[in-house]
């Protein structure tokens, strides 16, 4: 086989949406293939071709992502996929590699990612940077603790998902900026939110959505759906698939959580994916009703290690060294100096900071600073594993600490 990469164009969008098809083993049904096309930058996907079949295809979205400290560009990597007949013969290698060049000269120091199997993108430098929480309340368990927030201004407003767009949008900007690893939403996106087929529905009905406000205006939002359904004895045992709740304050929260659990005819409420630190955990008096569990969610590839550690901001001021390993991307092989304090942060080649010649305190692989680059992760977790080596006693704490930040990470929403 020989591979040869180039940007796909419009003109290769069905035999790239074949390459998917057969990759996922599940049909692209068209208007999910509208809104791929409409979040697609053709300019910044990739194909490879085994002479002139299209055999391997993947796509950057150009993201602002908040980090810890602000707003960042961040390069948004998806629809990864290789055709069945060429796999494991390097496809993919070859594309994460030319993507992460590519990703460099364009300037964008950090990469993220949702994968489909966990084992994937290690191997490509990237870390599992933020977790997901998957849950199952019973509702008649689902009592809040006492001194639970409760605001008297605030009311619920049932409305229509496609009618109520920029109340959505004027939320979801207000909590942006809150919490690492949420990310700016184009109109295109807001349509994958919103996107209301049958086959979204999955046999629960239509989007539904309740907004909580006062007399300022919208404090948060739930997006859900029903499933009816009663069991043998005639007992209404409906569920609820919360899709997404934002609210801008804890009140707001706590209602959105209340009206959801408290919908007549629903035996429980479940979701895919939300943040571990989820306020519910805090609300519910009896949190052995939450049945949880957590899963990799957004992971985090530092293209430029440099630009990418002087991008965010740190918890404590920190001055360490430490040797980075990195098979992939060799510009970020080396010994860097990470200076921090609470406004500002260095991160240069040691032999170009004030020491030279200083010795490294800690070596670490670039996956390990991928994740604690959101803040989630402790590295001393990782170096309890043995995946980060100290050389001075202490160090891995001091960056470890500087780099953990609140709230926890998530993004929140499949890119
Ligand atoms: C995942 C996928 C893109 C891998 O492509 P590929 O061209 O086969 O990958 P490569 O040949 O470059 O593999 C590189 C290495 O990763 C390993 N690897 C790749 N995919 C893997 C997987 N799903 N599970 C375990 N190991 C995997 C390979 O074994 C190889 O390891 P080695 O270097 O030790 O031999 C491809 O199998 C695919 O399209 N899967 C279905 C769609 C999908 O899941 N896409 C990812 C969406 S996030």
């Amino acid at each position: 086989m020989s591979l040869t990469l180039r940007p796909m164009t419009e003109s290769d969008w069905s035999d790239w949406i074949t390459v998917d098809e057969e990759a996922f083993g599940s049909p692209i049904p068209p208007y999910r293939a509208e809104l791929f096309r409409a979040n697609t930058e053709f300019e910044r996907s990739l194909g490879a071709y085994d002479g002139d079949l299209l055999v391997g295809v993947t796509a950057v979205c150009s993201f602002t992502m908040t980090v810890p400290g602000g707003p960042i560009p961040v390069g948004g990597v998806t629809a990864v996929g290789v055709l069945p007949s060429h796999r494991r013969r390097g496809v993919l290698t070859a594309l994460m590699t030319r993507q992460l060049t590519d990703l460099r000269e364009r300037g964008e120091a950090v990469a993220a990612l949702y994968a489909s199997e966990a084992v994937i993108y290690g191997r490509f430098g990237y870390g599992r940077a933020a977790d997901g929480m998957v849950f199952d309340v019973p509702t008649h368990r689902a009592a809040f603790v006492p001194g639970a927030p409760v605001d008297p201004a605030l009311r619920l407003r049932i409305v229509k998902p496609a009618e109520t767009g920029e109340t959505f949008e004027k939320v979801f900007d207000a909590v942006l900026g809150s919490r690492p690893g949420l990310y700016a939403r184009t109109p295109g996106r807001w349509n994958s939110v919103l996107t209301d087929t049958e086959a979204d529905q999955g046999g629960a009905g239509p989007l539904r959505a309740v907004v909580v406000e006062d007399d300022g205006g919208p404090r948060g939002y739930a997006l859900f759906r029903i499933k009816p359904s009663w069991n043998d004895a005639g007992v209404p045992d409906g569920e609820v698939r919360l899709k997404e709740l934002f609210g801008l304050d804890p009140a707001a929260c706590a209602l959105l959580w209340r009206h959801v659990l408290d919908r007549d005819l629903v035996s429980r409420v479940t979701t895919g994916n939300r943040p571990v630190d989820d306020p519910l955990t805090y609300l519910l008096a009896d949190v052995r009703q939450l049945h949880a569990r957590w899963m990799d969610e957004l992971w985090i590839r530092l293209v430029d290690v440099g630009r990418a550690l002087a991008a965010r901001r740190y918890s404590a001021p920190v001055d360490v060294v430490f040797e980075v390993e990195d098979a992939v991307c060799p510009w970020n092989a080396r010994r860097w100096r990470l200076t921090a304090d609470s406004s500002a942060a260095r991160c240069v080649p040691v032999e170009e900071s004030e020491e030279p010649g200083r010795a490294a305190d800690l070596t670490l692989p670039v996956g390990a600073l991928g994740a604690a680059y959101l803040g989630g992760q402790r590295l001393t977790s990782l170096q309890e594993a043995g995946l980060v080596r100290e050389a001075r006693a202490g160090a891995v704490r001091e960056l470890s600490t500087a780099m953990s930040w609140e709230p926890a990470p998530w993004a929140g929403l499949i890119f």
